[in-house]
């Protein structure tokens, strides 16, 4: 952070730096043990206070299992086991509000508890996976009778990838954040796992970034939160 700053901004005896307390938490939702630093910066000469680099978007690391679907669907490209939940979570969407699972194919086939919850709807460009809202995600999302509590995106990874699906074209990660952050409430999250980090729009905040795993000699994918400011 104080690379940031001026020469004659960093020789200011106005300034102070103050590296607060390590505070160890326990995650309550994976009970990880994780260390929360938090740098405070304080600008006397610009009469402003700055919250600096805290640790928080690098979150986590799950190491989660192979999709497993109600009835033994076998679904390419499935959630993982314990990601959903995990994911809902850091979106901050409660079980009982509605959750839009964008690109979510088969998803209300999650079996496991805090997933897929009772008002959740989906959204594919597949008509095979019967979703709630038949479109491309590219297009606008659904907008208003419905008050999102949050959005989960689980995309196609790579256009390989997107040729897995029948009517896939590689949607852009960057233009669904964006999108989902067009219909969502202020306040609310949208969370992508995809391998690209996409870049944080202007009107949002980056809120978690998590490395999602599952068994061996597989590629690793990243959970981005971002969430919408006013
Ligand atoms: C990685 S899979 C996610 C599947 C979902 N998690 C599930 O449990 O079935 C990607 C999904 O995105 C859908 N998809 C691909 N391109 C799309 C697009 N442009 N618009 C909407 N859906 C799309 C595919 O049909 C597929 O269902």
């Amino acid at each position: 952070m104080l690379a940031r700053l001026s020469s004659a901004e960093k020789s200011s005896a106005s300034f102070e730096v103050f590296h607060a307390a390590q505070q160890i938490i326990s995650c309550p939702y994976c009970l990880s043990v994780q260390i929360r630093i938090r740098t405070r910066l304080t600008c006397a000469t610009a009469g402003v206070g700055m919250w600096g680099v805290s640790y928080r978007p690098i979150t986590d690391f799950w190491f989660l299992t192979r999709c497993k679907y109600k009835g033994g669907v076998k679904r390419y490209g499935g959630y993982l086991g314990g990601f959903p939940e995990r994911a809902r979570r850091l979106i901050g969407c409660a079980i009982n509000e509605p959750m839009l699972h964008l690109c979510g194919g088969l998803a209300k086939l999650y079996p496991y508890a805090g997933g897929f919850g009772p008002k959740d709807m989906t959204l594919d460009n597949d008509a095979s996976v019967e979703p709630d809202f038949l479109r491309d995600a590219e297009d606008p999302l659904p907008n208003g009778t419905i008050v999102w509590g949050g959005i989960l995106i689980d995309p196609p990874y790579t256009e390989e990838d997107a040729k897995k699906y029948p009517f896939s074209t590689y949607p852009n990660p960057n233009k669904l954040v964006v999108n989902s952050l067009d219909v969502l409430p202020v306040g609310r999250k949208v969370g992508i796992i995809h391998y690209v980090v996409p870049r944080c729009p202007k009107n949002a905040k980056f809120i978690a970034c998590v490395g999602v795993a599952c068994g061996f000699n597989n590629r690793i994918r990243a959970f981005s939160v971002f969430e919408k400011l006013p």
